[in-house]
Formats: C-alpha cells, structure tokens, sequence
C-alpha cells in the first residue's frame, strides 16, 4: 500500500482528542485469525463519529478493524499535536485498489441496482459530499466514510464541489450580530453570544447545490441561509407547535414554508448533512440524504448562503460546529 496524504478531514470528531492517554492494542494488521478480538476503541475515542458509519461497521462484524486499512498508527494516534498521520491513506486513485482486494466482482448479478443508483443521484449532493457518475470509486456509493475535497482535483467532467469554507480562517466570510464565530481544528465553532448573529458568504449566489455538514449542541435555534437574510432558511431547531424538526424551511416574519415531521432522519449527537439545490424559486432539502421537500419561495434572485445562530434566553449553551460546506454552482 502506497502511503498517500490526504487533505480533508471532516468527518472526524475531535471532543476527546486530547484526553487521549490510551496505548495502543496489540491490533496487527494484515492479519487474522477468527479467535483474534478486533476493537477500534482506541480510533473511537476520537473519531466518534465513524463508530456508526457503514465501512467501519461492516467490517468490524468481519474482523476487520480500522487498523487494517489504516495501519496500527501508533504514533497517529499519542501524537497530541496531531502531526503525524495514520500509517496508511487513501487518495481517490487508491481506494479502488484497497477495495478490491477482498472484493473481486463486488456487483455481480446487481449491475441494475448500481445503474438505479447512478440515475437517482447523478447530479445531487449526497449526504457523504460526494457526486455520484459512472466513474465513482466504491465510497463514493458506500459509507459515509469521508467528506472530502477531493473531488474537485480528479476529474473536469464530474460535477465541481468546492469548499466554501476553507477549513483555516473565514476569509470570504463576513460576520453580523453578536454571535461569534470561530476556526477551530479545521471547523467553524460558533456561539450566539447574547443576541444571536449570522455569518454570511461574501459570494452572492443564484442557482447552486450546497452539502453543508454540521454538529449541534442542544438545545439550539439555528439555520442555514439561501439567498441571503430575507430567507428562506433552511432550520436546525425542534420546534413543537406545529411539529416540526431539522430540515425545515422558514421564512424570517412569515412562518414555516417545508415542515420535516420525521425526528429519527436527524442525529443530535454527531455530524449531519444538510443537501439542497437551489434553482430559481425553487430550494429542495435533503437531511442524512433523505429527501425532505421542495419549496418554491425565493425572490431574491442572488444572495450570499449563510449561517445563523438564535441568541436569548434558552440558547445560551447552544454552539454550532460546521465541518464543511461544499458548493456546485449550477448553469442555468
Ligand atoms: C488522540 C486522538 C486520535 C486518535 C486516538 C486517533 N486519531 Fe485519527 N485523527 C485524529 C485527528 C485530530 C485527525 C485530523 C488531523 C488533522 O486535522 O490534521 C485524524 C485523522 C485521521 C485520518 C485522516 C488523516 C488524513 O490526513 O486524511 C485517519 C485515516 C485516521 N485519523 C485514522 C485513525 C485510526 C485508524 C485510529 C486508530 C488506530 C486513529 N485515527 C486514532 C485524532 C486521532
Ligand atoms: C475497509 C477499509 C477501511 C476501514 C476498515 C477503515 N477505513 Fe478509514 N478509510 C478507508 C479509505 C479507503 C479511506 C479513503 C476514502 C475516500 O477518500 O474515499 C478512508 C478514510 C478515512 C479517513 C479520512 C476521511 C476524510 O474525510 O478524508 C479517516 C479519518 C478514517 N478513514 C478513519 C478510520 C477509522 C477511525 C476507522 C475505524 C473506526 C477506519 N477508518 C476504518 C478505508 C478504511
Ligand atoms: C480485508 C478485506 C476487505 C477489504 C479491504 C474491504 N472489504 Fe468490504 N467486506 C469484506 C468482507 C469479508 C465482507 C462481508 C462479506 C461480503 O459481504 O462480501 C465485506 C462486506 C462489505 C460490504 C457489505 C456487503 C453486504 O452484503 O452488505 C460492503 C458494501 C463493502 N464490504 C464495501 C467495501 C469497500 C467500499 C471497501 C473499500 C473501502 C471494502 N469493502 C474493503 C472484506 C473486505
Ligand atoms: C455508483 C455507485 C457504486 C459504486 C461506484 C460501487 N458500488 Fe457497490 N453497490 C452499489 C449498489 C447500488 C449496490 C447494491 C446494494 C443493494 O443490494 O441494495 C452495491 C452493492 C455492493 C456490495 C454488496 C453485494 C452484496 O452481496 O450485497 C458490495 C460488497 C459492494 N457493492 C462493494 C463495492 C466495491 C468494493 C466497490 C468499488 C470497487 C463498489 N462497490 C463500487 C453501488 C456502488
């Protein structure tokens, strides 16, 4: 396996990094027998996050732990600077490689189901930030393994995402009301100060496609913005009358223009994945890759996308971590 650094990052979830005191298990790579206990606890305690994701599960039930793809990663993972990478990485042109290893003709007898897949989600954000065509590398489709950046390097024909936030500082960002918003560990942390606040692209956008990953704090009033801060916003609240959860759209001064009735598309305690297209009047939500709705509610016809963040009495613990935020501007 080729050692290959890799540039993004987002899905890791850092709360507990720094407690980090564990040594390392006797876990070797590379090889197995059944008897041998697998256990990625010590990967956990600080990319919580992966603990449910569908690549890191399937194969833990097959005895195959992050180690081995990644390596034992000792100095990886006491390294508290953060320095030193895992001992194995996967560029986009290596994954391919590793897969097929034990997957040899992986869609045999469901070639349909691959080409069904291609055709539902060609052209839309999926809930891993990735696009989906007929050249997409296996975790493409699969898992939620990664956000990446790398998809805007590859290839001119696929679809461009590209980050909106560059994961250092907030440049092309600028800032309005009290919340205060900061780069922390390659995320935006923000926190709505007394009043609440906003913090709102430079860009002025018309037609696009947006995949915008985040965690929350409870409890919290927050949102993300469309086309600038006459709405709609599409939100990230519970809100009981009328029922309604994250993924719902609003219009500031006017109500509730999309309600999402399903609770259980959302995870309050790790990372989500708000995907929406915006094309002309018309704004469609997905959570978690789940289609919400569609609206049909614009009238500016080019805004800066934004984030928002609610103040006063209630949210004052609330806090906002955006991982990412990719866009695909559209032609029209
Ligand atoms: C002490 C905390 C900690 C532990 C334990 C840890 N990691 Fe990480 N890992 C991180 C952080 C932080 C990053 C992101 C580094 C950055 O932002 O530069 C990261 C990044 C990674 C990456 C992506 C690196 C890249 O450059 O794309 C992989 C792969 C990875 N870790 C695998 C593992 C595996 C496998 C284990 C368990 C054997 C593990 N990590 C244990 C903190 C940890
Ligand atoms: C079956 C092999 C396999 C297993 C098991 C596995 N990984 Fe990975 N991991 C990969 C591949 C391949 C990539 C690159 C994926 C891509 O970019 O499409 C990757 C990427 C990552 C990244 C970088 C994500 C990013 O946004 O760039 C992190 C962090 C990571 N893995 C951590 C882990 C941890 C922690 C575990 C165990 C809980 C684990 N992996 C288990 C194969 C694996
Ligand atoms: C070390 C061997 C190994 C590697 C490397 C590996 N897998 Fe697997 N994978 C397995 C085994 C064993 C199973 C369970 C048996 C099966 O379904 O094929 C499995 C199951 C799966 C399944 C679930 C199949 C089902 O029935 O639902 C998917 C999806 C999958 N792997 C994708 C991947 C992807 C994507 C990669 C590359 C990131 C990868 N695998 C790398 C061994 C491996
Ligand atoms: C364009 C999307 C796409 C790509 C790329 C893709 N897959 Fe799949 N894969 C699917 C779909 C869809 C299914 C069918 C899932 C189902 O049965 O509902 C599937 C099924 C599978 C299964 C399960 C087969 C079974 O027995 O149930 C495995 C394992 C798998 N893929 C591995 C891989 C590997 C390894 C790669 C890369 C070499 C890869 N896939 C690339 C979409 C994709």
């Amino acid at each position: 396996m080729k050692r290959h650094l890799h540039p993004a990052l987002a899905t890791v979830a850092l709360a507990a990094c720094f407690l980090c005191t564990q040594t390392a298990g006797a876990a070797e790579p590379q090889q197995h027998d059944d008897e041998k206990k697998v256990d990625n606890g010590m990967c956990y305690v600080c990319h919580l996050t992966l603990e449910h994701e569908a690549i890191t599960k399937i194969h833990l039930k097959e005895g195959y732990g992050c180690t081995e793809c990644h390596g034992p990663s000792t100095e990886h993972m006491h390294d508290e600077m953060q320095m030193t990478t895992p001992d194995f990485l996967y560029g986009r042109r290596e994954v391919e490689a590793l897969c097929s290893k034990c997957h040899k003709d992986p869609h045999k007898g469901k070639q349909d189901k691959k080409r069904a897949f291609i055709e539902r989600w060609q052209g839309k954000p999926r809930t891993n930030g990735r696009a989906v065509s007929e050249k997409s590398i296996c975790t493409d489709c699969h898992g939620t393994h990664n956000i990446d950046k790398g998809l805007k390097a590859e290839s001119k024909t696929e679809p461009e995402f590209t980050a909106a936030f560059n994961g250092k500082d907030l440049t092309g960002w600028k800032t309005a009301g009290q919340a205060q918003w900061k780069v922390r560990l390659g995320r935006i942390v923000g926190t709505p100060g007394a009043t609440g606040g906003d913090l709102f692209s430079e860009e002025q956008l018309d037609d696009y496609l947006m995949a915008v990953t985040f965690r929350a704090d409870w409890p919290i009033r927050a949102g993300i913005w469309l086309r600038g801060p006459k709405g709609p916003r599409v939100e990230i609240f519970e809100h009981d009358k009328p029922t309604a959860y994250t993924g719902t759209v609003g219009l500031p001064g006017k109500g509730l223009a999309l309600l999402n009735l399903r609770k259980d598309l959302f995870d309050p305690g790790g990372w989500n994945t708000l995907s929406i297209e915006v094309r002309g009047p018309h704004a469609t939500v997905w959570l978690n890759g789940e289609k919400i709705g569609a609206v049909a509610c614009l009238t500016a016809e080019k805004g800066p996308i934004g984030v928002h963040l609610e103040g006063g009495p209630g949210y004052e613990n609330a806090q906002l971590t955006v991982g990412e935020i990719q866009i695909q501007k559209l032609t029209k």
